[in-house]
């Protein structure tokens, strides 16, 4: 399953597209991110599966943070998140591996940790012990950040699939058909997004203490989970 992901997000330059054209929000979400940034005085984050960190390295330009971590599966992407950060001043790190193994080896390190667009990858299942892992490698006091895709209560992950695919096709319309088509296949077989209450259910087993929607639309959420 990773290698298929992987092999998706080398092929950066279809979800640059996505990005430069604004189809998944990320203008907006990074709004309330930089919001939430300016409002702490946070020290080091830890982005998994961060991507080209394209809107991330935009916000931290005048931010209090010290230590960047950027994890994700694709070393193009990383090449292109490194050229993003070097303007950025602070001490930045990227590493090619999965988000869940490296995760699993922190303990008490961070203020925040963002996963963005990230762990809808993951079963219900890795999830769960996502976030209890994101519980060890938080300092006390820390909080979970993520954006992702977020299906209402009463739809299945196939209606919302399916909801989600129609918006695209109607919307997306900078991207080629070749480029739609394994958009479209990636989606199918590499997407498990849950609900809100499934979020909750799981940072609450999970000692978070507070969870809080910072941006909502049709198809994503940003949530902030704190402990
Ligand atoms: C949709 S992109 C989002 C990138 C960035 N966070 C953003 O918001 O633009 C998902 C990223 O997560 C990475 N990814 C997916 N599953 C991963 C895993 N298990 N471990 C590390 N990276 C992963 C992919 O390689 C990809 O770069």
């Amino acid at each position: 399953m990773s290698k298929q992901i992987k092999e998706f997000f080398n092929q950066w330059n279809i979800y640059k597209k996505v990005i430069k054209h604004n189809y998944m929000f990320h203008i907006e979400i990074f709004q309330k991110l930089q919001y939430f940034l300016n409002q702490h005085q946070h020290q080091n984050l830890l982005d998994l599966g961060c991507g080209d960190a394209y809107h991330i390295a935009r916000i931290l330009k005048n931010s209090h943070i010290t230590n960047y971590y950027g994890i994700d599966l694709s070393e193009i992407a990383l090449q292109e998140a490194q050229q993003n950060f070097a303007t950025i001043n602070c001490d930045k790190q990227f590493i090619q591996t999965n988000l869940i193994d490296f995760i699993a080896t922190q303990q008490a390190k961070f203020d925040i940790i963002i996963a963005g667009y990230s762990i809808h990858h993951l079963t219900l299942t890795e999830k769960d012990n996502f976030f209890a892992q994101a519980t060890i490698a938080l300092k006390p006091g820390g909080s979970l950040l993520i954006y992702d895709l977020v299906r209402c209560e009463d739809e299945t992950q196939s209606d919302y699939l399916d909801r989600w695919w129609k918006y695209c096709l109607n919307n997306w319309k900078a991207m080629t058909s070749e480029e739609l088509s394994l958009i479209k296949y990636h989606i199918y077989n590499n997407d498990y997004p849950e609900t809100f209450a499934i979020f909750n259910k799981i940072a609450i087993k999970q000692q978070y203490k507070k969870v809080e929607s910072l941006y909502k639309d049709d198809f994503y959420e940003l949530y902030r989970f704190s402990l």
